[in-house]
């Protein structure tokens, strides 16, 4: 049976995108959902394009985060999945959601962890002046990305001021990274 893998997305897709090609023609690991908190997400159109079924949870539609939380681990979990990968997902996840999943959440985040996690790491990192950059992929953890890292690649950018240049090059280590990971957990 394939490996099964659920992306929650909150915008763009392009790590989604990355997933679906990577692993379109694949017979060991399949993207079986597609999840956004927002159902303008241009990420959902890559997945519905790509015959995947999607669902989006917008937090107005729910009492509280909580709830929603539990509405979207159900639907996930309808789907038997053996892995969940925040792709872009920009909204903290609640402690019940992660305890559905343990050790089964992957995240994403532009900065060498633990460097600069949270939001805009690309310009925190800017502002802070450093000269090496990076992506790292870690599991999902009840703090906002302090879970274990699972691996990162680092890139020296010719102007380390050149926000534009770094964030293009940030993507491209992304796109690699991310099936990278996911290719191997499925081997694991
Ligand atoms: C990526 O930079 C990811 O690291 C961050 O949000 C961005 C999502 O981009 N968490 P996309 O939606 O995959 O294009």
């Amino acid at each position: 049976m394939a490996y099964s893998i659920a992306v929650l997305v909150s915008g763009e897709g392009t790590n989604l995108q990355a997933l679906i090609d990577q692993f379109a023609d694949s017979s060991s690991i399949e993207i079986c959902c597609v999840a956004a908190n927002n159902s303008e997400a241009k990420a959902l159109s890559r997945a519905n394009e790509a015959s995947i079924p999607t669902e989006s949870f917008e937090l107005g539609n729910y009492a509280d985060r909580e709830s929603r939380d539990v509405a979207l681990a159900d639907w996930i979990s309808t789907h038997d999945v053996d892995l969940v990968v925040l792709a872009g997902y920009m909204q903290l996840l609640t402690p019940g959601f992660i305890d559905r999943f343990p050790r089964s959440i992957i995240n994403i985040h532009p900065s060498l962890l633990p460097a600069f996690p949270g939001v805009d790491a690309i310009g925190q990192a800017i502002e802070y002046g450093v000269k090496v950059f990076g992506v790292t992929v870690h599991y999902v953890d009840h703090g906002i990305d302090t879970g274990e890292i699972i691996d990162q690649v680092s890139f020296t950018p010719s102007d380390p001021n050149d926000a534009v240049s770094i964030r293009a090059k940030a993507s491209k280590v992304e796109h690699e990274l991310l099936p990278s990971v996911v290719s191997k957990l499925a081997a694991a």
